[in-house]
Parts: C-alpha cells; sequence; structure tokens
C-alpha cells in the first residue's frame, strides 16, 4: 500500500503555524491535523469531567476515550458544540499545561495518527516531525521573532474583542473601547505569556518543542501567510521531485 504523505509543521505559539498549515492543506487537497486543538479538548473533557489536572492517570483515561469531533470548523465533545472553550486563553493555558504530561501524550498519539489519510496530510503542533510522524515526507519548523509573534496575538485577540462587540450599538462599542485595556497593556501581557509558553513546551522532558534535525526551517518574522504557505508548496513539491 503507498504511504500517504505527511507535511509536518511544528514551532511555538503563534508563529502562524495553524494559519499557514491551514492553507497548505487547502492548496494540496490535503487533510489537516490541528493537535494543539486535540490537548486542548483534552482539557475540557478533563473539566467536564471533574478530574484534577494533577490526576495524570485519569487525565490520560480521559484523553483516550474522549468523543471528539471536528465539524464545520468547530469542536465537538460527545456532541456538545465546546469551541469557544477549546479556542479560549485558558484553554490554551490548561493544554500548555497538561501536555507536560507522558501518559496523556502517549494516550492521544493514534488518535493523531488517525488523520494520516488519503492524499495527503498536513499536521501542525509541537512534535508532529520528531514524534507523532518521524517519516514525513517534509518537515518545516515554523518560528517567528517573539515579539512580532506578540503583536500577531495581541491583533488577534483585538480583533476577537472588535467581533464580540459589533452587534452592540456605535456607543455601546464607543465605551467598550473606552474601558477596554489599551493595546499596549495587552501587548505586553500576550508577550510574558508567550515566554512561558515557549520555555514550558521547551523545556518539558517527553517531545518537547524542537526541531527536527532533518526540519527545514521557515522565519515568518517578515514574511505574510501567503508568502510562508508558497514556501512550503515550494519545498513539498522540491521534496517530491527527489522521490
Ligand atoms: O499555539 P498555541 O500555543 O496558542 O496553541 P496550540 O497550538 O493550540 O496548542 C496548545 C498547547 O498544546 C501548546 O501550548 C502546547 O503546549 C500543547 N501542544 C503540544 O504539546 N503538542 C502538540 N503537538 C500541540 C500542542
Amino acid at each position: 500500500m503507498p504511504v500517504v504523505p505527511v507535511i509536518a509543521i511544528d514551532g511555538p505559539s503563534a508563529s502562524g503555524k495553524g494559519a499557514v498549515a491551514q492553507r497548505v492543506a487547502q492548496r494540496l487537497g490535503f487533510h489537516y491535523l490541528d493537535s494543539g486543538a486535540i490537548y486542548r479538548a483534552a482539557g475540557v473533557a478533563a473539566r467536564i469531567a471533574g478530574i484534577s489536572l494533577d490526576d495524570e492517570a485519569a487525565l490520560a483515561g480521559c484523553g483516550a476515550a474522549m468523543d471528539l469531533e471536528f465539524r464545520d470548523g468547530g469542536v465537538l465533545l460527545a456532541g456538545r458544540d465546546v469551541t469557544a472553550d477549546v479556542r479560549s486563553e485558558e484553554g490554551g493555558r490548561t493544554a500548555s499545561r497538561i501536555a507536560t504530561l507522558p501518559l496523556l501524550r502517549a494516550a492521544l498519539l493514534a488518535r493523531q495518527q488517525r488523520f494520516r489519510q488519503a492524499p495527503g496530510l498536513v499536521a501542525d503542533g509541537r512534535d508532529m516531525a520528531t514524534v507523532v510522524f518521524p517519516d514525513a515526507g517534509l518537515k518545516v519548523f515554523l518560528t517567528a521573532d517573539v515579539a512580532e509573534r506578540a503583536r500577531r496575538r495581541a491583533l488577534q485577540l483585538a480583533a476577537a474583542q472588535d467581533a464580540a462587540d459589533a452587534p452592540k450599538g456605535l456607543i455601546e462599542k464607543e465605551n467598550s473601547a473606552i474601558i477596554r485595556a489599551p493595546f499596549d497593556t495587552v501587548l505586553a501581557a500576550v508577550l510574558a505569556e508567550l515566554v512561558e509558553r515557549d520555555e514550558r513546551d521547551s523545556a518539558r522532558s517527553v517531545a518537547p518543542l524542537k526541531r527536527a534535525a532533518d526540519a527545514r526551517v521557515l522565519d515568518t518574522t517578515a514574511l505574510s501567510i501567503d508568502e510562508a504557505v508558497d514556501a512550503v508548496c515550494l519545498w513539498y513539491q522540491g521534496a517530491q521531485a527527489q522521490h
């Protein structure tokens, strides 16, 4: 049976790998795995089940058994829409914390590998190239300066806030803009959080965030998403031509 091709895209928080990986998948007609969403969903499932974040064995059992479905951009747990919880800042913090636990990582491994289906997969995460798909045909380590990543994440948060304000009248909207934290304050908080998350992701003993020896580095500090997508697709064509 022919091997289903995988493009593994790893990198730190807010490096743009999610957006890039999704667009590469679209362009090639491949499936897409957002492995971070699986860790986030495991945290939400544990909270729903009342499991302590310190109980590694129970977390692993819950993660292995969770009835998780990705549908139309949303995330369902046992049929219940948990997209907002999964995507929240709190969801990311919890995921980053429980992702340090080896039993949980092992429990989620096969679930991630099942996404490898024809005609191909683009997988985004921290350990796609090193642990989950070590035989990936193309491995990309996508990164950007921490200050640029913080700026992008803060802009995302501001856009989400604007969207939440949108249905309100103009005056209310202006008022809520006034009571909102200034952008610089948000930026400083986001930067501190990113530095902490980078440190935790890189320092953990199991599947730490690190570039695979055979991964190509793509620094997106000065690149648009489309330019990054072009670069990955070109590399993929090059990798195919060699086989
Ligand atoms: O990029 P961001 O940190 O905002 O979120 P994410 O990619 O959705 O991942 C959430 C957290 O899950 C990360 O901070 C990592 O700690 C963890 N994670 C992991 O350990 N391994 C993966 N393959 C994907 C995510």
